[in-house]
């Protein structure tokens, strides 16, 4: 019997294959800060709780498989602050932001099919895309230059007789980078130009900072035919557990192909649309508080990795994440030894090492990711843990 060799080529996700080394860890009576993965410690809304205690239908139903209406016209009513007017045929719900990708590389990618993404990329997007039997096309970016990918003549290399469609994730993950207005014209032209599909993951359109304004790919009306929106309401309304997100498109012949999947897999889950349709209801005033709490935590974490000696990394404008350049020669070997052997009155860090968000041979060995999900003082313990681990890892003779 054999796997499909789809299968085999993946890898597993660096944000959680060490999982199984810090569950010993925590048996073991070690305290661990979990910088590895994007799930925020900011309470969920009880709005969700209540819409869901207050459900009061006698039999749990099959929904459609669009979604709940109520929640699909949450979703129009949010979308209408950002200026874009949607209607129903133009949302589709999915579970989590996870599905939506799935669904819409599923729906455009043939096999072989090219894919343009800047790296370090949210690392699942390779899994997703190779699901697809597509092909990951970096175009590498750099810390020292903001980790910005707008460059005309880096996309234009990237393009060839395969390439399918570009995919943005804006606020970056796992870069905090955040495009401008320009940089996102660019893109524009250049999709139109090779007649390229948008995909534009907008999970974190919320965390921006220092007043920076976001501009949604789905403003750009020239576009609309070609412009796939990636939401959930994983990260905005701290609900990661209610795998709840959506397709957002214009073009009718791709939502009608996304549903033919859609219908498939029959629904969401109907408890949580009805939570989730309360969390898009959610006055705008909720964020500017988030906001500024994850702007503190953001600026805590910079400064207490800038005191670790040789780290190179940028203040990131949006998103929860920062990746930086560690003075080790390996991440993953540092993840291994602050797991397995380093504690600091009983207490340990994790992390993601970041060679996985890279598809180029040899990049990101050195680098790693954070998210500064946890609260500010927790973050600087959890970076000062870093600190003093690869002391110990160094002292230990490690390069
Ligand atoms: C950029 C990006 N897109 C999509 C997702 C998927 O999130 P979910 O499936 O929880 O909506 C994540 C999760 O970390 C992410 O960072």
């Amino acid at each position: 019997m054999k796997l499909s060799d789809r299968v085999q080529g993946m890898q597993n996700s660096p944000i959680r294959k060490f999982n199984p080394m810090a569950a010993e860890a925590k048996a073991a009576g070690t305290k661990i800060y979990h910088l590895n993965i994007g799930q925020p410690d900011i309470v969920t809304p009880p709005v969700f709780m209540d819409a869901i205690k207050n459900f009061d239908q006698k039999v749990l139903a099959y929904a459609e498989s669009p979604g709940l209406p109520q929640l699909q016209d949450s979703i129009i009513d949010y979308f209408k602050t950002f200026d874009m007017p949607l209607e129903r045929k133009d949302v589709l719900i999915t579970s989590g932001g996870s599905e939506a990708l799935t669904l819409a590389f599923l729906s455009l990618i043939n096999p072989g099919d090219e894919v343009i993404v800047a790296e370090p990329y949210y690392t699942n997007y390779l899994t997703f895309i190779q699901a697809a039997d597509g092909v990951v096309k970096p175009v590498t970016t750099y810390v020292e230059d903001g980790y910005k990918f707008a460059y005309l003549d880096r996309l234009e290399a990237a393009v060839t007789e395969k390439t399918k469609m570009i995919s943005i994730v804006n606020p970056g993950n796992p870069t905090g980078c955040i495009l401008s207005r320009e940089d996102m014209r660019l893109i524009c032209d250049f999709a139109k130009k090779h007649d390229l599909w948008i995909l534009a993951d907008e999970v974190y359109r919320e965390f921006a900072y220092d007043g920076r304004e976001m501009t949604s790919f789905g403003q750009f009306e020239d576009v609309a035919d070609r412009v796939i929106i990636i939401d959930s309401v994983s990260k905005r309304f701290s609900a990661c557990g209610a795998r709840i997100g959506c397709i957002v498109c214009k073009n009718e012949e791709l939502m009608s192909s996304v549903m033919k999947i859609a219908m498939g897999r029959l629904c969401c889950p109907t408890l949580e649309m009805v939570g989730a349709a309360a969390l898009y209801e959610l006055d705008a005033s909720f964020f500017t508080e988030v906001r500024a709490e994850y702007e503190h935590r953001r600026d805590v974490s910079y400064e207490a990795l800038k005191k670790i000696p040789g780290v190179v990394c940028e203040k990131p404008g949006g998103a929860f994440y920062i990746t930086c350049k560690m003075p080790v020669e390996s991440t993953e070997d540092l993840l291994i030894f602050l797991l397995q052997e380093f504690r600091d009155n009983g207490e340990t860090v994790m992390y993601a090492p970041a060679e996985g968000f890279y598809a180029t041979e040899g990049l990101g060995k050195n680098e790693l990711r954070i998210a500064y999900i946890l609260k500010a003082e927790d973050m600087a313990r959890g970076i000062e843990l870093l600190g003093k681990g690869i002391e110990a890892y160094k002292a230990a003779g490690n390069k």
